[in-house]
């Protein structure tokens, strides 16, 4: 059995009210995990492509007491209720394209009917809990029940097709600051900051580009927001006539470098843009000031290859799959230097999905982050693993033939070391068809317990810790 099982489509939605504990629960633990990722890849005869484009399906894991609820609901997104009511896949998505006519795909040019199937990640907007993908169309759901409210409408007029579900929260004021981009006759990058209980994306920067590039995350500092421009770009008219899913249309160039554009916050200024060799990532685990330079840290691949590598008919083949990259440190200077600033390996332990304290250590100096990781090249994602960004050492989680999710980092009340807390991982288990609920001391990184679910939950992509 292989991890292919976590590319199975899950139907069934259930809600367990106290599910087998095995270990010891940490009786500070109170809260509840909820998580993101798609859960049906087919609709009546259509397939989606592309691990990014399944159906969108939230988990709920509520603990206290020692004790640990489950529920998980599909995300009643228009794209899902639109598919099911015509038996095919309705909107575009990521890597599927399901405009069927000439007549339809230039009505859509017209009138862009943007995908709201936020299978990506959740965070708190206007009050709400919201589930995200990369168009500006949030989704709000009940924490509580994982019933969906709805699209959260804006409170603006900006105009952005595209906008990351990796949005940067501040640790103490809580106002998230996102990034989106507007394609057209001129092509922009818009900064914006949301304040809590705010509906109004006020923009903080705008930068032009030509040709934009597919940026999944964004750095942020206490004054600075730092876009990384991948040398994977897309003329914005091949979007509109090629007829092409949307990641399919850009196109990497090895020839380009990266390109780091730095913005100052409080006038938007575009201070610094700083070049480096090609490279591509998913996930900027963090960054601060120090000095006159900023620090990136970014999971970084050579090429934009993996994109490919996580195609669905690829990921059920059973053929090796890399899905873990290399944690590197961008110096970029302030001052204006335009020399290729090199990337320093932090570790030679290799991840994805990486996580930090983001309650304290967001935009600030650290030394821990967690990710996935892969204890052979090829194995997918077999361990969970925890660096230390100073000496680069590195501790593991394994346990042969499964397959561990995003570790999220939940700190320990009483506060304490960077790692004082505990990993919430949903592991894979392919033999026992089924997933569990792993808890991890964060500081050793060994298991304190697990509680397994009456199914095999499917590989997810990204989700948050709600204290009680
Ligand atoms: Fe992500």
């Amino acid at each position: 059995m292989s991890y292919a099982a976590g590319f199975k489509s899950l139907k069934r939605e259930a809600t367990v009210g106290a599910l087998p504990v095995e270990g010891a629960m940490p009786q500070w633990l109170s809260g509840t995990l909820i998580r993101n990722g798609p859960a049906q890849f087919e609709v009546g005869t259509d397939t989606y492509n592309h691990w990014f484009d399944g159906l969108a399906m939230l988990h709920a894991f509520q603990v206290a007491d020692g004790e640990v609820s489950y529920r998980n609901r599909f995300l009643e997104s228009r794209s899902r209720s639109e598919a099911l009511e015509h038996g095919q896949i309705s909107r575009a998505e990521f890597a599927t394209d399901p405009c069927r006519s000439i007549f339809r795909r230039v009505m859509s040019i017209f009138r862009p009917r943007l995908t709201d199937n936020a299978c990506i990640n959740i965070a708190k907007l206007a009050g709400d809990w919201v589930a995200m993908t990369e168009t500006p169309l949030p989704v709000a759901f009940d924490p509580e029940t994982l019933e969906t409210v709805g699209v959260t409408e804006f409170a603006d007029d900006l105009d952005v097709q595209t906008m990351t579900a990796h949005p940067h929260i501040h640790p103490d004021t809580g106002q998230m600051t996102t990034y989106g981009a507007s394609f057209g006759r001129s092509c922009r990058y818009h900064v914006c900051a949301i304040d809590p209980g705010s509906r109004r994306r006020d923009v903080r920067a705008r930068l032009p580009v030509d040709r934009p590039s597919y940026m999944h995350s964004f750095g942020l500092t206490e004054r600075y927001a730092i876009l990384s421009e991948w040398p994977l770009r897309v003329n914005p008219l091949d979007m509109l006539l090629e007829g092409k899913p949307f990641i399919e249309n850009y196109e990497w160039s090895a020839q380009e470098p990266t390109r780091f554009r730095v913005a100052r916050l409080s006038d938007g200024e575009e201070v610094t843009q700083v070049e480096a060799p090609p490279a591509f990532a998913f996930h900027h685990v963090n960054a601060f000031e120090q000095g006159d330079a900023i620090v990136c840290d970014i999971v970084t691949y050579n090429d934009a290859s993996t994109i490919d590598e996580l195609y669905l008919e690829r990921l059920r083949s059973d053929e090796p799959t890399p899905a873990v990259g290399t944690l590197h440190r961008y110096r970029l200077p302030l001052g204006g230097s335009t020399s290729l600033v090199k990337p320093e390996p932090l570790s030679e332990t290799q991840l994805e999905l990486p996580r930090v304290h983001d309650q304290r250590i967001e935009g600030r100096p650290y030394r821990f982050v967690y990710g996935v990781g892969a204890r052979k090249a090829g194995n997918f994602t077999d361990q969970l693993v925890k660096i230390n960004v100073e000496s680069g050492a590195s501790k593991t989680w394994r346990e042969e033939g499964t397959y561990p999710g995003e570790p999220v980092f939940v700190p320990s009340p009483t506060g304490g070391a960077e790692d004082s807390g505990c990993i919430l991982s949903v592991v894979l288990d392919p033999k026992q068809d089924r997933s569990f609920l792993l808890v991890l001391d964060a500081e050793t990184f060994s298991e304190q317990a697990r509680a397994p679910v009456p199914h095999a939950i499917p590989f997810g992509f990204h989700g948050q810790f709600l204290g009680n």
